[in-house]
């Protein structure tokens, strides 16, 4: 059997790989684009950035509907095996009412050529499935994966905060019942292999099957959210002859907290991560929020950002400074290594052959140590960092001294670096500006960062400073 099976208008579709001309590294976007009926969908950039491609993917997640938007460009086929994928052309009902989100749309005026239109729906959509708060500053972060280029936001704006202030039964709530008996029916009968002559795509039913095909197809790339991976096919055109997909792994998809420690399943997304730590991982919340947009945010994994060991991974440093630790697994045994000791290279982790990141632990904080991030970037939104940091102080508070300081940084190096001699320096030393002023050369001698699109090393020497002043000035703001 090489059939992958989804809904889409309400039935079930088949792909049977043997007889088809798509392949399993082809798409969501290429595939809706082919179809007739779909081709509202646009392409824009083809690598997340834009937003013209967003559709929804809806899962039953064993009580209800879930539904979430996503950048199809970034989605390889296999990936819907087992979900619903609505398009723009889904919204009307059957009777052919616009959706309230289409009717708000027009209501304030926010469409002018209209490319981007079909893809700005799709995210308001889901923001109605999901019953997103009305308040400006969280509807544009929901907005930031969506450009638009001559409309200008504030309209659109005004039909997001209109519609998700009556958020009412729609055909889809309707229809939900009908549409989970169809997903039970595709996964009591789902299948793992897509293969083509020259491709094979295998996406396991559980961990354990995850290390017996990491073990078998030593050369496979392993993907989760697909969002960095899937521009080798998007940009690069290049082939990928051999995949283990892990995105639907239930045994990887958790947060699980104690009094301590807080643990983030690998495959747990950057956005099921972001609502649940605000409290506990402040810093880590923060970075979160300025991560990407929510079609990014929704499919990118935990285990993507690290395992990816890119200079500029924005997790990375904050983890350094929570002292996070990494739980690698393979079919026998389990290693737990601290964040820092496991990216080893530019983009080279310390991942042993047969092994899966399996988890991160980080310790919660104590209460007085403060803990802060920072994002560096030429767009607030929607932007890889030019430079990231994350710094964690523990203050002697009797006479004002630094107990422990961990000076992380992310974009200053092939890897994510701590400025070590800085931290030596500042140990024992009073927390006060005439400190500062001395450590702040040390750290700008520490680091020799790369000049390059994003910016020079002067820039970036420059920042890094500044953001430890930046800290210090935080740290007196909150005593
Ligand atoms: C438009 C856009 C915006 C972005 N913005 C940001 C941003 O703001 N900040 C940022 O840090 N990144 C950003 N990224 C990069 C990317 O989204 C993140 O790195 C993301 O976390 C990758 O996760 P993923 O699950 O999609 O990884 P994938 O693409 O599936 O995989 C990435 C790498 O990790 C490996 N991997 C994945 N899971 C595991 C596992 N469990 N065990 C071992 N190896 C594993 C894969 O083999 C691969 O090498 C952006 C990307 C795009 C396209
Ligand atoms: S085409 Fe631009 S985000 Fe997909
Ligand atoms: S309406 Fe033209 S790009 Fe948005």
């Amino acid at each position: 059997m090489n059939k992958l099976q989804f809904i889409l208008n309400d039935t079930i579709r088949e792909i049977d790989f043997n007889n088809s001309v798509y392949s399993p590294t082809t798409t969501v976007l290429k595939y809706l684009r082919s179809l007739p009926g779909h081709k509202g969908v646009k392409e824009g950039c083809a690598e997340g950035d834009c937003g013209a491609c967003t559709v929804v993917l809806a899962h039953f997640d064993g009580k209800k509907m879930k539904y979430k938007a996503v950048d199809s460009c970034l989605i390889f086929l296999p990936m819907l095996q087992g979900s619903q994928l609505i398009t723009i052309e889904n919204l009307e009902s059957d009777s052919g009412q616009l959706h309230p989100v289409q009717n708000a749309m027009i209501e304030s005026d926010g469409s002018q050529c209209g490319y981007c239109t079909p893809g700005i729906v799709m995210t308001l959509f889901s923001a109605y499935k999901n019953h997103h708060s009305t308040e400006t500053a969280e509807i544009k972060k929901t907005l930031s994966g969506n450009l638009c280029r001559c409309t200008g936001y504030k309209p659109i704006v005004e039909a997001a905060q209109s519609v998700l202030s009556h958020i009412e039964e729609d055909h889809f709530s309707i229809k939900e019942n009908k549409i989970i008996k169809l997903l039970k029916q595709i996964n009591s009968n789902s299948n793992k292999e897509f293969f083509t002559e020259n491709q094979r795509y295998i996406k396991p039913f559980d961990l354990s099957e995850a290390y017996f095909y990491r073990q078998l197809y030593s050369e496979a790339i392993l993907i989760c959210g697909n969002t960095d991976i899937a521009l080798k096919v998007t940009k690069k055109n290049e082939l990928l002859p051999e995949i283990i997909d892990i995105s639907d792994l239930k045994e990887l998809n958790f947060i699980k907290k104690t009094a301590k420690t807080i643990f983030i399943g690998s495959g747990t997304t950057i956005e099921d991560i972001r609502v649940v730590i605000k409290d506990e991982l402040p810093a880590l919340y923060y970075m979160l929020s300025v991560f990407g947009s929510g079609q990014i945010r929704n499919m990118a994994s935990m285990g993507g950002n690290i395992g990816s060991a890119s200079p500029i991974g924005d997790t990375l440093p904050v983890l350094m400074a929570y002292k996070a630790k990494v739980v690698l697994k393979n079919a026998t045994n389990t290693r737990k290594i601290p964040v820092e000791k496991f990216i080893i290279s530019y983009r080279k982790t310390d991942i042993q052959p047969g092994e899966i990141i399996y988890s991160v632990e980080i310790p919660i904080p104590d209460k007085n140590k403060i803990i802060r991030s920072y994002k560096v970037s030429k767009r607030r939104e929607m932007d890889i960092s030019t430079l990231s940091a994350c710094f964690s102080l523990q203050k002697n508070t009797q006479n004002n001294t630094v107990d422990r300081i961990i000076l992380a940084y992310g974009g200053m190096a092939a890897t994510q670096k701590r400025a070590l001699i800085c931290e030596e320096f500042l140990k024992g030393k009073n927390w006060t500006q005439e400190t500062i002023d001395k450590a702040i050369p040390i750290l700008r001698n520490e680091f020799r960062p790369l000049s390059d699109a994003r910016s020079g090393e002067q820039f970036r020497t420059i920042v890094a400073g500044n953001l430890l002043q930046g800290f210090f000035n935080e740290t007196l703001a909150d005593s």
